[in-house]
């Protein structure tokens, strides 16, 4: 099956297209969750999960293993790239190309912390770091994840590695990589996307944000 938002997605009405009228964190956070409500049946590149369920089972690992808030948001808002409507994204049959930058770009727009949107910004690097490093985990990735890993450059040098280890939010980087690589299990029950809000709310609140 292929039925990306290109081929005509449930568009959802209001939920695509450029975020209109007022960025309070309230607006914002209706805004994130609506998206995934009316889209979330995306599928989910060549993996037996949609988009929703992966995001909802990426957040709940992160909250089980006791991970901060940022952490949390950042695990379940990582894919935003690929389902926010964004005409200069480039769809394949693995997803939008970088939708890594592209998310953590939308993200900061929306006034979620830089720590959200560098940690959503580097999961796709992290992808590549845990490849060139980590034999046993480049052995676990999904066939979808390896074609994906092509086109993002493949696995990282030894000296990319190390400059991306010194990188910002590091630790945190790999873990929604390893959480994301988790959250592909079918039927798996979950928290629903409103025991989100509160947590995108108060976070947004707490960056400043206001209408
Ligand atoms: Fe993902």
């Amino acid at each position: 099956m292929t039925n990306f938002k290109s081929e005509g997605a449930q568009t959802g009405g209001d939920a695509a297209g450029p975020m209109p009228g007022s960025r309070s964190p309230e607006a914002v956070a209706d805004r994130v969750l609506g998206l995934y409500r009316d889209l979330g049946d995306m599928e989910y590149h060549g993996e037996s999960v949609s988009q929703l369920e992966h995001a909802l089972q990426t957040a709940q690992i992160a909250r089980d293993e006791g991970g901060k808030d940022e952490e949390v948001i950042a695990a379940l808002l990582h894919d935003i790239g690929h389902i926010w409507p964004d005409d200069a994204s480039v769809m394949t049959s693995v997803g939008v190309v970088q939708h890594d930058g592209l998310g953590a770009e939308t993200l900061r727009s929306l006034g979620f912390s830089d720590a959200v949107a560098a940690i959503v910004a580097g999961h796709v690097e992290a992808k590549r770091y845990l490849v060139g490093s980590d034999s046993e985990y480049a052995a676990q990735l999904s066939e979808a994840s390896v074609e994906s890993l092509r086109l993002q450059g493949g696995p990282m040098s030894p000296e990319e590695a190390d400059a991306f280890s010194r990188t910002s939010w590091f630790g945190e980087k790999v873990r929604l990589r390893l959480r994301d690589d988790q959250g592909k299990t079918p039927g798996l029950a979950t928290a629903g996307l409103e025991e989100y809000r509160e947590l995108l709310t108060n976070h947004l609140e707490g960056q400043g944000g206001g209408g």
